[in-house]
């Protein structure tokens, strides 16, 4: 699965500022409402089975949608006090959260399902963020919660073919792509003011990775049927963009854990890999920036 511009070659954009990151979202937010999802037809489904993991997988990207809305414009609140710019940013990616929320409560309903209470595990790891109380863990746990969303669409993207399906999951993937450099963008100014955060984020990072890697072994029996992603490609699939994601970005200082990388194959050498963009590089943010010049294709 790649996701590529029109005409797209390699560039060498350096790190971006926020006003960069702010115009960029602004003229996002121009073009969101012009956007549409085709739910003219309705989705021949091959099995009462796979409209029902449908509904559970697009009600657990509805519950990060709405945990990220929150998370982010409370952020912004925060942050108003020391850098409007910033707060901005993350008001406006915020509202997208709340744009890609709007979009599955349609497509919920569309697929003959709603918005279903949480599920034990869904409901306990949302529960431990929305108590998280310092600016670094949230926006960490937001980070690495976009990366793994984005890893699951674009690998969703690979099995689905409903049109209606792949509509919603191309909006998500292409937008939680940009989300994913965003989030560092922001992890980054948060660190640079607090010199303690980023010793204090250590532990936080390890158990964080260790139960995304996880989190598989509870998403497979529920959404399988739909997406068609396996439980140990799922989660080598988590680790190795978690894993190219912090190895790339050295700054922050989260190393990915070694062993657990191995385990699952994967090395740091090749999660360092140059012919492959970083995923929170400012170049993989601008191949997902811009709405109307993105595509998003299936390998
Ligand atoms: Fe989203
Ligand atoms: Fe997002």
């Amino acid at each position: 699965m790649t996701i590529a511009p029109m005409n797209a070659g390699p560039t060498t954009a350096p790190a971006r500022p926020t006003r960069w990151w702010l115009g960029m979202l602004e003229r996002r937010a121009e073009k969101m409402r012009e956007e549409y999802l085709d739910l003219s037809q309705p989705i021949a489904w091959s099995s009462e089975e796979e409209r029902r993991a449908a509904i559970k997988f697009f009600n657990a990207a509805f519950r990060a949608e709405e945990s990220g809305l929150r998370q982010a414009h409370e952020l912004a609140g925060e942050v108003a006090a020391w850098d409007p710019d910033l707060a901005r940013t993350l008001e406006l990616y915020g509202n997208e959260e709340g744009w890609h929320r709007e979009l599955l409560t349609e497509f919920l309903e569309h697929i003959g399902g709603e918005v279903l209470p949480m599920g034990r595990v869904t409901r306990t790891f949302y529960r431990l963020y929305a108590r998280a109380e310092r600016m670094e863990t949230i926006v960490l746990t937001n980070l690495m919660f976009e990366t793994i969303g984005a890893t699951t669409y674009r690998l969703a993207l690979r099995n689905v073919r409903h049109p209606a399906a792949r509509s919603m999951l191309t909006i998500l993937t292409r937008d939680e792509s940009f989300h994913v450099p965003l989030n560092v963008h922001f992890l980054r100014h948060i660190l640079e003011r607090d010199p303690d955060a980023r010793r204090r984020l250590r532990w936080i990072f390890l158990l964080l990775f260790t139960s995304l890697l996880a989190l598989p072994l509870a998403s497979r029996p529920k959404a399988r049927a739909f997406d068609g992603i396996g439980t140990r490609q799922l989660a080598r699939a988590y680790a190795e963009y978690l894993g190219r994601l912090f190895e790339n970005e050295p700054d922050l200082g989260l190393r990915p854990p070694r062993l657990l990388l191995r385990l699952l194959g994967l090395t740091p050498q090749e999660l360092r890999r140059t012919d492959e963009l970083s995923v929170a590089s400012a170049e993989a943010a601008e191949r997902a920036a811009d709405r109307s010049a993105t595509v998003v294709t299936a390998l």
